[in-house]
């Protein structure tokens, strides 16, 4: 009698183990042979020999257009980690119990203890794994059709976050029709980096809909920089400051520094604008110093400079009086370029991202546009828009060759015909400096200002400002 009772929990949780196991086996079972019975199918009613080539060699990266057979199996070997994970826990938990068994000679698992047992360390990984290979799409096999139709959305099999999932998927129409776009569909679209950076992506999704997001803007940033870039959109409210106060009227507020109130500092080094003075040497970014100092912010691009590589704003504007109304300044700071250009009356978009200060927040505060986009992409502009483009202070000779020359493409698709590209500071290494001149003159613009003056021993500063021509073809 005494014997039966110590072996109760122990002889229930083996049992419910063995079961388990036997169950999970089925699973797994069970998807291989559906994937693999979808593969047969798709190679045998089509007679198709590049599918059937493909199954023999063992090609099995793309067997079909748009089927993602790679993140098919990343998904199996996630369930099958887990699963082997569940396994090991309950064969510890097995042989604890038999240790409790020996030492005490019984055991003092109550039913409590034993439901939660079953709910947190088998029930919970078990739901997971069966999600897991639930969410898994296989393509449509429409027999009737020449090809594998498919409908799965890029990507789609990459992510077990339902939110995640929920946003890639393309959402129809509702009323069937086309709609403005001429499409039936409207499809939301993230960086396909974001497959690489799941876990943090799965973070920065972890949330409950309609309640606050997390105060989480550099994880958002990391993944962007990170390639993840468009990023997801969400469903939660961003925190604000606690202290926001109304930003200061457009008349003063070009050239004063914002108030400590109105941003979030939780996530910089610095915790107010004091701190991210030029002498302050830990204030957490480099690429801009003095940004933050309106006094030095002042001085740029009006009072005149001992160096030829710095252009005046007065000058650059004499050589189209009244033409240059539009621009983008792309780079990283505060917006004074912005700021001292609204003053002639011509609005400027600013480049920023929030690496290590608040520099959106600051050029919004201001009463600027902050565009808060990486590198990564292609501008948010329409072709042969923009009657100016100025960029100091990130395209440096840090740059990969054939990520400067996508760049200095798109500027040029974006910029009119009679547009100026004003290249401020550009700094690289002396021995570098003929590539980059070849890259920016491959563009056959007309030469307004150019300037070259040593930097250091070994580096140089490279000042530009060019036309585009008429592309009248
Ligand atoms: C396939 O074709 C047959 C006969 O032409 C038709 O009855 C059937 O509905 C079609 N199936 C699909 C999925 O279109
Ligand atoms: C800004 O404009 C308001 C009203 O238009 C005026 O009262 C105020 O003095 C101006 N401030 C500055 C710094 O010019
Ligand atoms: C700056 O230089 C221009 C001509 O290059 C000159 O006319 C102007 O007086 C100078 N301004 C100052 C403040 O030195
Ligand atoms: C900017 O526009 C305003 C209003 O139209 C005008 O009063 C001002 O003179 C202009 N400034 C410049 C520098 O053209």
């Amino acid at each position: 009698m005494g014997r039966f009772c110590f072996c109760f929990p122990k002889c229930r949780v083996a049992k419910i183990m063995a079961w388990l196991q036997i169950v999970l086996g089925g699973l797994v079972i069970l998807v291989s042979l559906a994937s693999l019975y979808k593969l047969y199918n798709a190679g045998f009613f089509l007679h198709n020999e590049d599918i059937c080539r493909h199954l023999y060699t063992g090609r099995t990266e793309s067997f079909s257009e748009g089927f993602d057979i790679r993140a098919l199996k990343d998904r199996v070997d996630e369930v099958l980690d887990q699963m082997s994970e569940l396994q090991q826990s309950l064969e510890r938990s097995v042989k604890q119990m038999d240790k409790a068994h020996q030492d005490l000679g019984k055991t003092t698992m109550s039913k409590l203890d034993h439901k939660r047992f079953l709910e947190q360390q088998v029930i919970k990984p078990l739901y997971s794994a069966h999600i897991a290979l639930r969410q898994i799409r296989f393509p449509n096999l429409d027999p009737n059709s020449s090809t594998i139709s498919i409908k799965e959305p890029p990507l789609i099999n990459a992510f077990i976050t339902e939110e995640i999932r929920k946003y890639i998927t393309p959402k129809e129409n509702r009323i069937g029709k086309m709609n403005i776009y001429g499409t039936k569909s409207v499809h939301n679209t993230i960086g396909h980096s974001c497959a690489l950076m799941k876990k943090e992506l799965e973070e920065y999704m972890d949330y409950d809909i309609g309640s606050y997001c997390k105060d989480d803007w550099n994880l958002a940033q990391k993944l962007m920089v990170g390639g993840c870039d468009p990023l997801p959109r969400r469903r939660c409210l961003t925190r604000a400051s606690k202290v926001y106060n109304k930003p200061f009227p457009i008349n003063d507020s070009l050239w004063r520094t914002p108030e400590d109130g109105n941003v979030r500092w939780n996530n910089y080094q610095c915790r107010n604008f004091a701190c991210l003075s030029s002498k302050n040497p830990k204030r957490g970014y480099s690429k801009c110093t003095g940004c933050f100092d309106m006094e030095k912010e002042k001085l740029k691009w009006v009072v005149n400079s001992s160096l030829p590589v710095d252009f005046l704003i007065r000058d650059v504007l004499a050589i189209k009086p009244g033409q240059l109304r539009i621009g983008l300044d792309f780079g990283i700071g505060t917006g004074s370029f912005a700021a001292r250009m609204r003053e002639q009356n011509v609005t400027i978009v600013s480049t920023s991202l929030n690496l290590g200060a608040p520099f959106s927040e600051t050029i919004a505060l201001r009463g600027l546009i902050p565009l808060y986009v990486t590198l990564n992409q292609r501008l948010p502009f329409f072709d042969n828009t923009m009657d100016l483009i100025h960029t100091t202070g990130l395209i440096d000779g840090w740059m990969d060759m054939l990520l400067l020359d996508f760049i200095l493409f798109d500027w040029d698709r974006i910029l009119r015909p009679g547009g100026l590209l004003w290249i401020d500071r550009f700094f690289c290494l002396r021995k570098d400096l003929d590539d980059y001149m070849y890259m920016l003159l491959q563009f056959r613009y007309k030469k307004h200002r150019w300037a070259v003056v040593p930097k250091s021993e070994s580096e140089v500063y490279l000042s530009a400002l060019m036309e585009k021509p008429p592309r009248a073809i």
